[in-house]
């Protein structure tokens, strides 16, 4: 519901934020788009319809850019070109991940699917390489489920899903379990799921086998427990150590990760720093 970014959230989804020039849930789609998906499913529900906006077409905007001669600005905002279809679902009541997971059932069908939760950036303007390496993994090993990772200090574990890992092949992991939200001490590791994930169907199966936490939530980390429990091929991936997840999900980070790519903005970057600078008192 977006509560740790009250108010700013009050009437506007946290996918929405921007982050420097975009909101951040089309970095989310870049990012899809860039490691080969082709066909997007926005699992969202009420108060979220400004995502469809987004990437819907506006003739207006379109033809006050195209007469006033923006075609950089015109191109930034059509997203008729993007090479995927995108696709829209509601998840009627917050029952959790794990819920969200279970509206897009029909949609995967049969087919491996991937999971980009839209509070999270990977890589600085989504210039990741992590999902076309999962999606490689999956194949390879013929996996039920890849899931991103990386490594987060002792004391943060509690806001994560965290693995267990049994084996490592350099930075790719065999879990054999994972804990949502573990009590600081009880983790079993200090690698936190990064908000991306593949998986085979037979999830949808697991999750409809999951009891809901005591806040009525279907977690998606237990569903991928039972398929640990199952003896599924379950493996996790870390991040690279240049690629970074931004998350938006808190004030702090959401700020850090605006300053960030600003400072990166090549128009208006340099300026950024100067001012930034001269804030800090720094010369
Ligand atoms: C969700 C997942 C958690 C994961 C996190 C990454 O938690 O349940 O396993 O580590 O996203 O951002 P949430 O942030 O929705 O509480």
């Amino acid at each position: 519901m977006g509560t740790r970014l009250l108010p700013a959230t009050k009437s506007q989804p946290k996918e929405m934020l921007p982050v420097a020039r975009k909101p951040i849930v089309q970095y989310v789609a870049e990012e899809l788009v860039a490691s080969g998906v082709e066909d997007i499913l926005f699992v969202t529900g009420r108060g979220k319809s400004s995502i469809e906006n987004h990437f819907d077409a506006d003739p207006e905007l379109s033809n006050q850019l195209a007469a006033a001669k923006k075609a950089d600005l015109l191109r930034e905002v059509d997203f008729a070109d993007m090479p995927c279809n995108f696709f829209y679902t509601r998840q009627r009541v917050q029952r959790g991940l794990g819920d969200a997971i279970r509206c897009g059932e029909n949609f995967a069908g049969e087919q491996p699917f991937v999971v980009a939760l839209g509070d999270s950036i990977l890589g600085l303007h989504a210039q990741s390489q992590t999902l076309r390496r999962m999606i490689e993994l999956f194949e390879s090993k013929r996996a039920s489920c890849v899931v991103a990772v990386e490594e987060v200090p002792e004391h943060e574990v509690s806001q994560y899903g965290i693995i267990q890992p049994v084996d490592a092949d350099g930075d790719v992991y065999r879990v054999s379990n994972l804990v949502e939200k573990p009590a600081a001490g009880s983790a079993p590791s200090r690698l936190a799921i990064a908000g991306r994930y593949v998986f085979a169907p037979i999830i949808f199966d697991m999750i409809r086998n999951v009891e809901p936490d005591r806040r009525g939530e279907i977690q998606l980390t237990n569903a991928m427990r039972l398929l640990c429990e199952e003896g599924r091929r379950v493996f996790a991936v870390k991040l690279a150590p240049g690629e970074k997840r931004y998350d938006i999900g808190n004030f702090p980070s959401y700020y850090e990760t605006f300053a960030e790519f600003a400072l990166a903005d090549p128009d208006h970057g340099p300026a950024f720093r100067a001012r930034l600078l001269e804030l800090l008192g720094v010369k």
